[in-house]
């Protein structure tokens, strides 16, 4: 290349200071990625997904006008809230809800069938991270169709989930009945965030549907497909718990991506595969293409030894993308892995473990800072689910 001697016109101060200007504005690709060190994970995140406030130039801008515009509504069973049921707060969300709207869901147990159509973006469950509301119904496939069967499906776009349980109650299937399975979460809108947050189930737990979704310290429980769907999604600090019982093999993902066009994947960074059984496969190909990647994950001896499954169709097996990236434990022992398996360095999982891979850095928020509601809540919630007379600190209400 040749070199050119000309003096740059503009002043290196001014340089400097323009980008000194723009810097806090930002993030930088590198920051995105997820450092190699779990140690480093707490400190990392606080730095690169700050408040909204201080973002603003680089975040949907309907995302900043909807935080601008936050409300706050409660749901209490016991009284004292706005709402006595989840679904009452959700029906006084308006359609075309271009707000913020806090739902704050006090303790107990919620049995309810929940659906946040798509009119009403925005929308925020939080509970309390010590009285973590129960969401339960006991939906199945054979009564709602698979992905309707879901006690919580969420259709709208940018929502979040904080300290909140989802269940589905219906028994475990038996391979006898009919459509017997049974869906806890749907999330099908784009720009989700599920804080600490536990997800119940047996066969098709987490119908993770569609578009872009981040889980961050959830738990996910169930026994086959538990995670499936057509969603682009990270997982960070997650435990998954397969619930093996030596008699049916268990299966934690079922990606279901079809073709090369489809920018869909699911990446497992920095989780805990536990449960119970030997058998659990990371991935099975229930269509041609699903992409599946687990990185610096602890894997314990209920992952089969083949890891990966290619569902008896080896004509998958160049197809199929199951990728494996520097995890740990007994199940991560690469020596008898299915042939298929990607055994990827950090420069082929270097996508898959920055937050760029779901476009973080224009919509993913960290949870709420609710301390300048504290007053509200300690008026309203003193006495009521826990019995507790001071809340000393938000968001430790009431514990
Ligand atoms: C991995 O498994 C093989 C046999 O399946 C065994 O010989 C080897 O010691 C294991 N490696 C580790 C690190 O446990
Ligand atoms: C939350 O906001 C309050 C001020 O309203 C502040 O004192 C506190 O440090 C914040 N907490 C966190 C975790 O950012």
């Amino acid at each position: 290349m040749p070199t050119r001697t000309t003096q740059i016109a503009f002043p290196a101060t001014a340089v400097v200071a323009l980008v000194l200007l723009l810097l806090p504005l930002i993030i930088l690709a590198d920051d995105l990625q997820i450092p190699n060190d779990k140690t480093q994970l707490t400190a990392w995140f606080g730095r690169t997904i700050k408040n909204y406030k201080l973002r603003r130039a680089t975040l949907d801008p309907e995302l900043v006008k909807a935080e601008d515009n936050l409300k706050i509504i409660k749901v209490s069973k016991s009284g004292g809230g706005d709402f006595k049921t989840v679904t009452d707060a959700v029906n006084s969300v308006p359609e075309g809800n271009a707000g913020r709207v806090i739902i704050w869901i006090g303790g107990g147990v919620y049995e309810e069938k929940i659906k946040i159509d798509r009119t009403k973006p925005f929308v925020t469950f939080y509970g309390s991270p010590d009285h973590m509301p129960m969401l339960s119904f006991d939906g199945t496939a054979a009564k709602y169709g698979t992905v309707d069967s879901a006690s919580l499906i969420v259709e709208s776009h940018y929502f979040m989930m904080v300290n909140i349980i989802v269940i589905n109650s219906s028994p475990k299937p038996d391979g006898k009945r009919k459509g017997a399975q049974a869906v806890a979460l749907r999330i099908s809108g784009d720009k989700a965030a599920f804080y600490n947050s536990k997800l119940i189930g047996f066969q098709d737990t987490l119908c993770d549907d569609r578009n872009r979704h981040f889980f961050k310290k959830c738990y996910i429980e169930g026994t086959v497909d538990f995670i499936f769907g057509s969603g682009k999604s990270i997982f960070l600090s997650t435990e998954v718990h397969a619930m093996g019982d030596g008699a049916m093999p268990t299966v934690i993902t079922a990606h279901a991506r079809n073709l090369e066009s489809e920018d869909t994947g699911y990446s497992f960074v920095h989780c805990t595969i536990s449960g119970t059984g030997s058998t659990t496969f990371l991935g099975r190909a229930w269509m041609d293409r699903p992409k599946v990647v687990f990185s610096h994950t602890y894997m314990s001896s209920v992952v089969n030894p083949l890891g990966w499954s290619n569902n008896l169709h080896p004509d998958r097996d160049s197809m199929v993308f199951f990728g494996e990236y520097n995890c740990l434990g007994p199940g991560a022992n690469m020596s008898r892995r299915a042939k298929f398996t990607k055994k990827l360095d950090f420069n082929g999982a270097k996508p898959y473990i920055s937050l760029n891979y779901i476009r973080a850095s224009s919509w993913l928020l960290p949870p709420p800072n609710l301390s300048a509601h504290l007053l509200i809540f300690r008026v309203d919630f003193h006495d009521q689910e826990s019995g507790c007379q001071q809340c000393p600190q938000f968001p430790i209400v009431c514990m």
